[in-house]
């Protein structure tokens, strides 16, 4: 028997004391073998108050991610079906690049409670403190072309702009290509690393950085004029990260089979329908240059199409977005 299938029980009787008869037939186990998966539960953080008479009552539920919790609450099929928990890691993204390596199927999460060294964008550090996020990285094997890597980046903020909107109803929008804002500060960040062989994708690893429940303090100084968490921009009520992680990992799945399936264009309409960087100047500085003018949207691979002040366009794959200079 294992944890999850009893986590499962106490989940469909919320509240209320269920009977160690009731478990083990319920369950198909001993008594016994019923009282050792609580003391195993207990082991793991979650309290229960145990009745000789009535049986026992879930009271508390870790802090901690449980990936029995996890799995209990999964709506996702393929992903996040097979996860590994970590209390600290440098980065997830290396965890989950030697699971890959190792024939990990497409789906695989690593996910850490802290990660000492976690990556950004740009070469750039990520502050992942113990407990207070969802630091996380997937396994993905789809079957296209190399080239399609950025359209996976854009359907994966897509996926978490709309995941978050739905659980917060914090304004959150999407800052290209892939950075999740609320009121200017970033909140999200998402980072593909991919491997390819003869120009076609191997693996690609996904990893999402989410800051639920990160206080003011937990920042340095210098970053507070740009970044912000869940629970700061919801006047310090923080989230479940169980509740975020399933929710996202559901619609991330639905939309990406929706693109093996479909294609990149319904992804483009809904990136569109949530993006901020749309309609307004701005100044992107390209690995060519820097470029000064209007973004209007999406190309058809992807890339962001830019009205220049002379009314020219231009495609940009890839830049940093900032403010227009005047
Ligand atoms: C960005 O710069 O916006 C991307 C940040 C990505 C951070 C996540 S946290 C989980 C995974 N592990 C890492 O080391 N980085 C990504």
């Amino acid at each position: 028997m294992s944890t999850n299938r009893l986590l499962e029980l106490f989940e469909q009787n919320p509240g209320v004391y269920v009977s160690g008869e009731m478990i083990s037939q319920e369950l198909g186990v001993s008594r016994t073998a019923v009282w050792k998966q609580i003391k195993k539960l207990e082991s793991m953080g979650y309290v229960f108050d145990a009745s000789r008479r009535l049986g026992y009552k879930l009271i508390t539920v870790p802090d901690t991610l449980s990936v029995p919790e996890l799995l209990s609450q999964l709506k996702s099929k393929v992903f996040g079906r097979s996860i590994e928990w970590h209390e600290v890691v440098d980065s997830t993204q290396n965890l989950a690049q030697k699971l890959a390596e190792e024939g990990a199927p497409e789906g695989t999460l690593v996910i850490a409670e802290q990660q000492n060294n976690g990556r950004g964008r740009m070469g750039r550090g990520w502050v992942s403190p113990q407990g207070k996020g969802i630091w996380m990285s997937m396994v993905l094997r789809p079957s296209v072309p190399i080239h399609f890597a950025p359209q996976l980046t854009l359907l994966t903020a897509v996926a978490l702009c709309r995941s978050l909107r739905r659980m917060t109803s914090l304004p959150i929008g999407i800052k290209w290509p892939n950075d999740l804002l609320i009121e200017g500060k970033k909140i999200s960040g998402i980072l593909l690393e991919s491997t390819a062989e003869d120009e076609r994708l191997r693996y690609v690893i996904a990893g999402i950085g989410i800051s639920v429940n990160l206080e003011q303090s937990d920042y340095p100084e210098e970053m507070l004029e740009k970044v912000t968490s869940l629970r700061i921009a919801n006047h310090g009520e923080g989230f479940d990260r169980t509740a975020v992680i399933t929710e996202f990992l559901h619609e991330w799945e639905q939309l990406y089979f929706l693109y093996l399936d479909k294609g990149f264009a319904p992804i483009i309409t809904l990136w569109e329908a949530l993006s901020v960087s749309l309609h307004q100047p701005a100044r992107l500085i390209t690995p060519q240059g820097i470029i000064d003018g209007v973004p209007i949207g999406l190309d058809a691979s992807g890339a962001l199409t830019v009205r220049k002040e002379d009314g020219s366009t231009v495609v940009v794959f890839s830049a940093e977005m900032g403010e227009p200079v005047r």
